[in-house]
């Protein structure tokens, strides 16, 4: 797709386009300490970042068996398959490869599980997309190192990646280097491995870390082109456009000071230097971060292509006393113009489009979707002695954010692939319930822990598939 060969958009779904969906390792594989696994900070995160972490794991995480992907991979890329998928995008636990993250040698065991998920993989025909690091921290690395606010962590992570292309980049040819790269500022723990509490950490530690994480990062990516040739390597980047929530040029003011917190990011990976209103950021604000020549000299490793999250858009007040919304990491205010998931997400499939058209025409780089979706509280039913869901406000969600897509595209945007959230039901990042669902396959696991883990398809499977097979024709 970005080797050059792109032709200019047609307002359709081009040929090739990376159909699939999502999952991270901490929600779906379970066996959290077997198969030579060390402890991630998911394992302390029994309630996701609604409360702080334990000492130790406790048996109330849902995460220790999550789905237990890690025994039925087998069956579930099989309903994948049955579904079209082009692509897969999982996460590796870093912790499953090195258990302590800073371990000499890695665990044998844990990269054979992946090889047979790749083997899985490459029986169906369905490319994968990896990871590398996605919420999920060696709780050592968090614990004994303090987490991406130590330097040293730029080293065990190229350890890491070195073994990862050298054992895998034969087979993987899409690699992500940090899921949701600029969500470190909001969540330093979920998203950077920093024990700290926040309120205790300085915007110079933070941004110390963000910098360590951003050289990892494009080291990696040189790393992966020498190991693997024809790797291509990705950022990624949670996605949320900011919307003045009124004309008055101070909301306009705001909400460019907002987008900025996040462009930086991508800025940073495809430009290969700090942008100029993050360096004023710094002065303004006394932050001085270390950074040598040779940082300097390995940012300009700059990323193949551009991939995000979408779950919604957020609007931007300069007014001090406007409240605050619900369920949204990043800051700004609801928007009194739009519905809201039961989780309090406003849903704005316009704002993907919105989004598609900024990044492409700020960065010229390939984009991918590499997550959307919904969670919602889906109820079991049978019909004709069946199990299923009829989850048609699912349905209508992702034909509408697809629609979105296909619009990008028309624009001129390029655009790799699109790989749904929580493909399969999963516990949540945010709030690590079962009950908030988004997967096209019912999984039976509740939030008290209960269920048979049996897998059923709900009504948007038969639909996705359709989708896929018709390559978005089939949209409305
Ligand atoms: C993204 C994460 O932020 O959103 C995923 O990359 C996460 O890990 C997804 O699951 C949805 O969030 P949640 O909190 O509903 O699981």
């Amino acid at each position: 797709m970005s080797n050059g060969t792109f032709t200019p958009a047609t307002g359709a779904f081009p040929e090739g386009f990376l159909w699939g969906g999502a999952t991270a390792a901490n929600q779906v594989e379970g066996a959290f300490n077997s198969g030579g696994k060390g402890l991630s900070i998911q394992d302390v995160m029994p309630q996701g970042i609604t409360t702080p972490p334990t000492e130790g794991p406790t048996p109330d995480n849902l995460k220790q068996v999550a789905i237990d992907f890690y025994n039925r991979y087998a069956e579930d890329i099989a309903l994948f398959a049955e579904m079209g998928f082009k692509t897969y995008r999982f996460s590796i636990a870093w912790s499953r490869v090195f258990p302590n993250g800073d371990d000499e040698a890695p665990n044998e065991e844990g990269l054979a599980f992946y090889d047979r998920v790749l083997d899985e993989l490459q029986k169906h025909g369905i490319e994968p997309l990896v990871t590398i690091s996605h919420y999920e921290t060696p709780l050592n690395l968090a614990r004994t190192f303090g987490g991406w606010t130590n330097r040293a962590m730029i080293g065990f992570y190229e350890r890491y990646s070195r073994v990862l292309f050298e054992r895998f980049g034969s087979r993987v040819k899409y690699w992500l280097t940090f899921n949701e790269i600029n969500s470190v500022l909001h969540e330093p723990f979920l998203s950077g491995g920093i024990p700290t509490p926040k309120a205790e950490l300085s915007e110079t530690d933070l941004y110390q870390a963000i910098h360590h994480e951003l050289v990892a990062s494009a080291r990696v990516t040189k790393l992966a082109r020498e190991i693997a040739p024809g790797a291509q390597v990705g950022c990624m980047i949670l996605a949320m456009p900011v919307y003045p929530l009124t004309p008055s040029p101070n909301d306009v003011v705001k909400a460019m000071d907002t987008a900025h917190g996040s462009y930086a990011f991508g800025d940073i990976h495809v430009r290969g230097a700090y942008p100029g209103y993050l360096l004023r950021y710094f002065r303004d604000n006394g932050i001085a971060l270390d950074i040598t020549e040779q940082d300097r000299e390995d940012l300009l490793n700059t990323v193949d292509f551009v991939s995000f999250s979408y779950y919604m858009s957020v609007a931007e007040t300069a007014d001090p006393a406007a409240l605050k919304g619900p369920g949204n990491i990043m800051g700004g205010v609801p928007n009194p113009t739009l519905e809201a998931s039961e989780w309090g997400w406003q849903i704005d499939p316009q704002g993907l489009r919105v989004v598609m058209n900024d990044y492409w025409e700020r960065w010229q780089k390939p984009l991918f979707v590499v997550e959307n979706g919904i969670g919602a509280k889906d109820v079991l039913v049978e019909v004709d002695g069946v199990p299923t869901v009829e989850d048609d406000y699912r349905i209508d969600y992702m034909n509408d954010h697809l629609v979105q897509v296909r619009e990008a595209i028309a624009d001129g945007a390029e655009v790799m692939g699109y790989t749904s959230w929580g493909c399969i039901d999963v516990v949540s990042a945010s709030t690590a319930q079962l009950s908030k669902r988004y997967g096209f396959i019912y999984v039976d696991r509740n939030d008290d822990g209960t269920g048979t883990l049996n897998r059923y398809k709900k009504k948007s499977f038969e639909w996705y598939k359709n989708v896929i097979s018709s390559n978005g024709a089939t949209l409305s």
